[in-house]
């Protein structure tokens, strides 16, 4: 079974982007673990970067026409992208949001997700085994899914 890892704006400086906050793993370090993980539990996983709102949409539609699991660290957009929310309220198979900090105990516009309410759930605070705890729940669902 295919899943997407969809990253949003920002995620490609991961290592030189504030370290104190987000620690030192690389983007190419986040794809390693995801793909590690993911064939660990029957996935294949793919992961992708964009800082391009249309961009990450047209990866939703995409997921939503093939009917492919997605994990998605939305990034900024989490906090405001209503447009992303609405191309996330199509999709056709499993979803969670992820992220590496615990945005709620960051700054407060990071309090709101406007993501979280079409996702299956949310895992959050724990920097790249978030992504890995993400890939189980996903495997999970899928397994428990009816036969199509
Ligand atoms: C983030 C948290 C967001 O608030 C922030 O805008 C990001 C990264 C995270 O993974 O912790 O870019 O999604």
């Amino acid at each position: 079974m295919r899943v997407l890892v969809l990253n949003g704006p920002n995620l490609a400086r991961l290592g030189s982007r504030e370290p104190e906050v987000y620690g030192t793993a690389t983007l190419d370090d986040l794809t390693e673990a995801c793909v590690a993980a993911g064939g660990q539990l029957g996935l294949h996983v793919e992961v992708r970067q964009t800082d391009d709102e249309a961009e990450l949409l047209r990866w939703v539609h995409e997921a939503a026409d093939g009917r492919v699991p997605v994990v998605l660290n939305p990034a900024a957009f989490t906090h405001y992208s209503y447009a992303l929310r609405d191309a996330l309220a199509m999709r056709t198979a499993p979803l969670v949001e992820v992220h590496l900090t615990n945005p709620a105990a960051r700054e407060a516009f990071r309090h709101t997700s406007v993501v979280a309410g079409v996702a299956d759930g949310t895992v959050a605070g724990f920097g790249l085994l978030s992504y890995e705890l993400a890939l189980r729940a996903v495997a999970s669902m899928i397994a428990s899914l009816p036969e199509a």
